[in-house]
């Protein structure tokens, strides 16, 4: 009898120590789970917090642009008209382009409500279209605001269109809008430029010229043959960082109180990814597409910054936020202060002989030749007209 009831007293003790273990087991799952959970979130709020959205939002202070006409390229979407709201607030005279008169007024008034300033417009622009371009400088020296610009804001963009297109000269588009454009605009308003008392281009560039080699940089940049959608997107973007060194190095040669730089606005939440998700490049369609696939747009999110985290960089290239115009020249940009540069981008070889080929190619019409050649030169025209 004493042995079954020692027997049965074990068995009691290993059911009670059984059912203790499970209990706890039961309790650390939840635990587990949770110390599991809470670490995720902390690594991907450490990941987001430092390594995207990137610094907190940069305010140029009240009035520190008063007296200064800022001019953006692009102002209807994303970063230009974010970069808008926030200089206009600091009270610059902010004038925005954008390809239609309707996107025009709509972004005028977004950009009035958001800053409260009055002194805000628009002005038609074509990026794609050099006679567009050579128009430009009438309309804006035409307005009252139009006597010099202190910043141009060299802003709008293209990225990785599907398949080759090309712009009405018969560029290929990313490399015609992303820099061609630009650098023709450029060239036509440096007499605007230098009528401030100390002037500055910006030239938004992207982290996606790292993508870009010194083979991706010579022979025919636009041969249909070489086309890749972000092979493309990666040439006009070291493409933008070389104009902004050279544009600087010549500036300063000639004596003329202005700067150029260029920067990285960081991976940010904008329409630019519009060709990636909608196949015609449609912004709307794009936005919606993003809206239907919800995980997909929560990841998008998660991936990138705010616009107004985004525009911090040119914001504050645009308001001096480096010590004043005169500081900084040729340097590029990434998060508010010197950022990784492709070695290339140094490659002063490379730089003037992608002005030189910008005449010499010769996979587009003798008319563009003459546009491109007058644009071209048109630059080095007003230099020596400097130097005179
Ligand atoms: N978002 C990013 O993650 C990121 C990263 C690195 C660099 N960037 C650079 O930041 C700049 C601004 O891009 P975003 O992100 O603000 O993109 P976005 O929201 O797509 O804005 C691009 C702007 O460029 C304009 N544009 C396009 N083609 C044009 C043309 N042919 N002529 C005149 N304007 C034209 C667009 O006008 P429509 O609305 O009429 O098309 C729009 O106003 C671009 O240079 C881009 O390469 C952006």
């Amino acid at each position: 009898m004493a042995g079954l009831a020692a027997v049965a007293t074990a068995s009691r003790r290993r059911t009670a120590l059984a059912r203790a273990a499970s209990a706890e087991a039961e309790e650390g799952v939840p635990r587990r789970v949770a110390l599991g959970l809470g670490g995720t979130a902390l690594l991907l709020t450490t990941l987001k917090r430092f390594a995207i959205d990137g610094p907190p939002e940069f305010d140029p202070k009240p009035n520190s642009m008063s007296g200064k006409t800022v001019l953006i390229t692009g102002g209807n979407t994303g970063l230009g008209r974010e970069s808008a709201v926030r200089l206009a607030k600091a009270g610059a005279t902010v004038v925005l382009t954008t390809r239609s008169e309707a996107k025009g007024k709509k972004a005028v008034e977004e950009v009035k409500a958001a800053s409260g300033s009055s002194d805000v417009h628009f002005l038609k622009l074509d990026l794609a279209d050099l006679k567009d371009v050579k128009a430009f400088k009438n309309c804006f020296t035409s307005q009252d605001y139009g006597k010099r610009i202190d910043v141009l804001m060299n802003n709008a963009g293209v990225m990785a269109i599907p398949e080759r297109q090309e712009t009405k000269d018969g560029f290929e588009e990313q490399l015609g809008v992303n820099h061609l454009g630009h650098f023709a605009l450029t060239g036509e308003l440096l007499p605007l430029l230098q009528k401030a008392p100390s002037a500055r281009v910006v030239v938004v560039s992207s982290t996606a010229h790292l993508g870009a080699n010194k083979e991706l940089m010579e022979g025919d940049l636009m041969a249909p043959e070489r086309y890749t959608q972000w092979g493309a997107y990666c040439q006009s973007k070291l493409a933008n960082v070389l104009f902004a060194k050279e544009l600087n190095r010549r500036l300063q040669e000639a004596g003329v109180n202005a700067t150029a730089v260029s920067c990285h606005p960081g991976g940010v939440d904008t329409d630019l990814a519009r060709w990636t998700i909608s196949p015609d490049g449609d912004p709307q369609k794009a936005t919606q597409l993003r809206k239907d696939t919800p995980w997909a747009d929560a990841l998008a999110t998660f991936l990138t910054r705010s616009v107004q985290l985004g525009a911090n960089t040119q914001v504050y290239l645009a308001a001096g936020g480096d010590g004043g115009y005169k500081k900084s020249g040729g340097e590029y940009f990434d998060n508010m202060a010197p950022g990784l540069l492709n070695p290339v981008a140094n490659d002063q070889a490379l730089a003037k002989d992608l002005r030189t080929k910008q005449r010499r190619q010769n996979y587009v019409t003798e008319s563009w030749m003459k546009i491109i050649e007058d644009y071209v030169f048109s630059i080095i025209q007003l230099y020596s007209f400097v130097h005179s």
